[in-house]
């Protein structure tokens, strides 16, 4: 429960993605993690309830839902499969909003109803083997000839990047204007040039592929430019911003799950003639660890609400991502503990949970990138 009080409707969107969730995303997640099959269908399905567009205006295919209410969905969505959650985040936070933002009418036209309905899965390519934390220095450019652009290089740990309909790409327009010089184009999967590289083998999220994609002379048309020339940087920190948010929520799904695994366990569990959750060291551990769930959640929903409320809220976001992602991989460390040798079988989801939540402290910007971003929000503070 956030400080405030949830509507009726933000109840009844978190009843309905939890119901989905836990019956048909968690019967299938083990199986998943184990063949990294894709959730193609599951996503449709999503589709189909709203979850693939949910901060999309109606006249876009999406829900119109607020923020809040998209952190509930995915938070519940992480839950049960966190291989789903990070394509949902990827898709909702990043690509979708960054298309309503800064798209023109004819690219909202073309893409976001496909996007809403789950017809095709976004992504978003930033990232390139020398040019992780440090996207300013990326290589990957855009040539401008007539009326299309022809892009090259390469881009690393692209999300959905071989199951994508289409990729928002950065790159290089102009390399004497620094970040100023960074555009970004909307690229078809398809399209000649775009080619799929290394597809990573990751000790978690294995359902969601992370993929190289490499651009060879790939033309696009002019129009697929996203905003103007020279954006592409702002369009990447203004979508990571939400994206970030998006990182909290599943952190605090995953921690959720966590926890509820490991109070079953401890209470079905005989040890020395008692139920292990009768002794008072594990009774603190799940008090400290609801605490730190309860107090992520809080700041996930306020960074949340900031947005809902037009606000700048790109120092909240780093915040609730950065305490989030610890969180998480404290909590699903310490729960793995309360199933003992248990833990570290297949025998149990927390295992998976473990891994899966390893990579939150890392994509969509590191722990000390966050520090960054917040440091800096604190001492450009002009009151300060
Ligand atoms: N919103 C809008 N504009 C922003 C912004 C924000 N949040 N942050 C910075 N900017 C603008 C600034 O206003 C500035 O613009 P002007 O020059 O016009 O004033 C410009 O961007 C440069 O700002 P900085 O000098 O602060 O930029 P920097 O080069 O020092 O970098 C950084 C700042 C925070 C370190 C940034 O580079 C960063 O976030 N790095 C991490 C990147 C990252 O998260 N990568 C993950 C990729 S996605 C992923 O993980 C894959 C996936 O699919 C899940």
């Amino acid at each position: 429960m956030p400080f405030f009080k949830l509507t009726d409707e933000q109840l009844m969107i978190q009843s309905m993605v939890r119901e989905f969730s836990r019956k048909v995303l968690a019967a299938t997640a083990a199986e998943r993690d184990k063949t990294k099959e894709f959730p193609a269908g599951n996503l449709k399905q999503m589709g189909d309830l709203g979850l693939m567009g949910m901060m999309i205006p109606p006249e876009y295919g999406g829900e119109g839902a607020d923020t809040i209410s998209y952190v509930l969905a995915l938070s519940e969505v992480a839950y049960s499969c966190a291989s789903t959650a990070v394509v949902m985040s990827v898709h909702n936070s990043i690509v979708c909003e960054s298309i309503l933002k800064f798209g023109s009418e004819a690219q909202k036209q073309k893409y976001l109803p496909q996007l809403t309905d789950a017809d095709i899965i976004g992504a978003f390519a930033l990232t390139e083997p020398h040019a992780g934390s440090d996207p300013v220095a990326q290589m990957t450019t855009a040539e401008k000839k007539g009326d299309r652009y022809v892009i090259n290089g390469s881009k690393r740990f692209i999300t959905s990047g071989k199951n994508c309909g289409l990729v928002i790409v950065t790159a290089k327009t102009d390399e004497s204007k620094k970040h100023k010089g960074i555009s970004a184009f909307i690229v078809e999967q398809g399209t000649p040039g775009l080619i799929v590289g290394n597809i990573e083998d990751k000790m978690g999220l294995r359902a969601s592929d992370t993929t190289d994609l490499i651009f060879e002379n790939c033309e696009v048309p002019a129009e697929n430019m996203l905003g103007n020339e020279g954006d592409g940087f702002k369009i990447a920190m203004t979508g990571l911003d939400g994206g970030r948010i998006g990182i909290a929520a599943q952190s605090v799904g995953v921690a959720q799950a966590a926890l509820d695994h490991a109070v079953k366990y401890a209470k079905g569990r005989d040890q020395f003639g008692h139920k292990i959750s009768k002794f008072q060291g594990l009774r603190w551990y799940i008090a400290e660890m609801a605490t730190e769930i309860e107090a992520a959640r809080q700041l996930m929903f306020s960074a949340a609400a900031m947005k809902d409320r037009k606000e700048k809220y790109t120092m909240q976001a780093s915040m609730a991502k950065l305490f989030a992602s610890e969180m998480v991989n404290r909590i699903t460390g310490k729960c793995l503990q309360i199933h003992g040798g248990y833990g570290v079988t297949k025998d149990y989801p927390i295992e998976r949970l473990y891994r899966d939540a390893r990579v939150f402290t890392i994509y969509e910007g590191t722990s000390e990138i966050q520090k960054v971003v917040i440091s800096n929000g604190i001492l450009k503070d002009k009151r300060k």
